[in-house]
């Protein structure tokens, strides 16, 4: 019995109806002109009044949506008169954030001779690295190389990427793999042994390396088992949020503040280096699109950093991944990997048509799912009122031959089988949500910002992907720029002669917003969504 109402199920008999046809067919890609005008009418990024300028700080007048300009512009949690006389904690490098970029960089910083603290939100492990699902791209195989990534990387980022970020990802990439794999991930292989690799939207060799579709929890679960072997260098802090970075009378990083978040007490760690790893903001809903996030993801580092100085960059443009959940209603918003149309699942609309290459880059895939929905009427409406259109997914074992599914896709399988959709023989419905931050704290190709002493990897940090991030580099991006900083930190914690800690960069944030009449009436980092209920 299917888990679809009959109205739906309707449409499904359409698309079962053209499979053959479809089969037959190779939809084209978008030339350069349609894709500007598909983004330009569609894409979130592109509605002028859902962005605004921030209008104080370093980067004043950098446009990002409204919701996150709010919190940018925040008050914080302390004051400026906050007593830093007695630190709960001291260390060398303070790791901010228990992800893939925070674990990798708490690693790097240890094998560098740094004591380190490793303090996070919720568990570690509570992060985008672990809901992540298709994949790692390096380039590591004869008919490709790390040049050709660069152009892939560039090209699917608008050609607006910093370009020695770009370098630094796609030259790590292959040696970063073989680290994974020392360290003990378990990649998906050929029966020869060889890795298997796969094709992401943008990418013009198969360079995907995999874990089935849970690649983000065998990258967590290995970097954390690894984290946890050193903990007599390595101490992990659960349920630590920070509110508040401290710089010293010298301008450069002293630390932190941060609140526990059973008993709401604040405490001072003090820290010659400090990496943000606090990854993006999805859990803030843009334009009331659903997420992918996980449940800490509110921007907690873009605010923190902003407020001791650090220049922001490349924050109007968000990721809305093209392929959310968007039937059952329990699971909207959660991620349907890339890897599905990677397979040879194909988008199509109601009547059962292709109306998009399916590999398209992302924001102009999503820009063509919204424009068949809302422009064309073309897609399907569920029972509580949201669009979608349908992911073929049963095309793959048309394909591929049966088993595939279940071999390659098995979180997908379960996640819509919980609810009786069978995908080897149902389509899934699919709508864009809110997957990624394209853009945050100005990154340098060795990990640091402009503040000294200020490290930063991953979702954070802005730059490396331009405007759009291909699939797969993030996790690269993560365990590449985590490994960088956590070496950077070290490195900087050993020569740094530290100042006085002082929390004067508060009173002076706290003038500019007086000064400017500005006062969205929030105090940052929010920490947790707005909808969370608090005990
Ligand atoms: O579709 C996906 O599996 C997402 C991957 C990514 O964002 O890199």
């Amino acid at each position: 019995m299917s888990g679809y109402p009959p109205e739906m199920q309707e449409s499904i008999r359409l698309v079962e109806a053209t499979r053959l046809r479809r089969l037959k067919e190779t939809f084209p890609t978008m030339s350069l002109e349609e894709r500007e005008q598909v983004l330009n009418a569609f894409h979130p990024d592109y509605i002028k009044e859902k962005m605004r300028a921030i209008r104080v700080g370093v980067s004043k007048g950098q446009r990002m949506p409204v919701e996150l300009a709010d919190i940018v512009e925040g008050r914080p949690h302390i004051g400026p008169d906050f007593d830093l006389s007695e630190p709960f904690a001291e260390t060398d490098v303070l790791v901010i954030g228990g992800g893939g970029a925070g674990a990798s960089a708490a690693l790097l910083a240890q094998e560098n001779g740094a004591k380190v603290i490793l303090v996070t939100k919720l568990r570690f492990g509570d992060a985008n690295t672990m809901m992540a699902q298709g994949g790692i791209q390096a380039a590591d195989r004869p008919n490709d190389s790390p040049a050709i990534h660069y152009l892939d990387v560039m090209g699917g980022g608008h050609f607006t990427n910093v370009p020695e970020l770009v370098e630094a990802l796609v030259m790590d990439a292959p040696f970063v793999i073989k680290w994974l794999e020392d360290l003990g991930m378990m990649f998906d292989k050929e029966p020869d042994g060889t890795m298997v690799e796969r094709h992401g939207g943008g990418t013009s060799r198969m360079r995907m390396h995999s874990a089935r579709d849970y690649s983000g929890a065998e990258i967590m679960r290995t970097l954390r088992d690894e984290v946890r072997n050193r903990e007599e260098d390595i101490t992990v802090i659960e349920f630590s949020p920070a509110v508040e970075l401290v710089l010293d009378d010298k301008g450069q990083i002293a630390g932190a503040v941060v609140m526990n978040l059973e008993t709401g007490v604040y405490s001072y760690i003090k820290a010659k280096a400090v990496i943000l790893a606090t990854g993006g903001g999805g859990r803030l809903h843009y334009q009331g699109f659903p997420t992918t996030n996980h449940y800490g993801a509110t921007a907690d580092g873009v605010v923190m950093a902003y407020r001791v100085g650090a220049p922001l960059g490349y924050l109007e443009s968000m990721q809305y991944h093209p392929t959310g959940a968007a039937f059952p209603e329990q699971i909207v918003g959660l991620l349907v990997t890339e890897k599905v149309r990677g397979l040879g699942a194909q988008p199509v609309n109601k009547y059962g048509e292709q109306f998009v290459y399916p590999l398209e880059p992302r924001d102009v895939e999503a820009a063509a799912f919204i424009r068949e929905c809302k422009e064309r009427g073309n897609g399907i409406i569920t029972p509580t009122g949201q669009p979608g259109v349908w992911l073929d997914s049963p095309m793959i074992e048309i394909i591929q031959g049966p088993g595939t599914i279940k071999k390659n896709l098995p979180a997908m399988v379960r996640q819509f089988g919980r609810f009786g959709i069978d995908i080897t023989q149902e389509p899934m419905l699919v709508y864009p949500t809110l997957h990624y931050q394209n853009g945050g704290v100005r990154l340098r190709a060795d990990g640091s910002t402009e503040i000294p002493g200020l490290f930063i990897a991953g979702e954070v940090s802005g730059g490396v992907h331009g405007h759009n991030r291909l699939m797969g580099n993030s996790l690269l991006e993560i365990t590449v720029f985590g490994r960088r900083s956590g070496r950077s930190a070290a490195a900087y914690a050993q020569q740094v002669k530290p100042g006085k800690p002082t929390l004067a960069h508060i009173e002076a944030w706290n003038r500019e917003l007086e000064e400017a009449g500005v006062d969205t009436g929030v105090i940052s980092p929010i920490l947790l969504p707005d909808y969370t209920r608090r005990v």
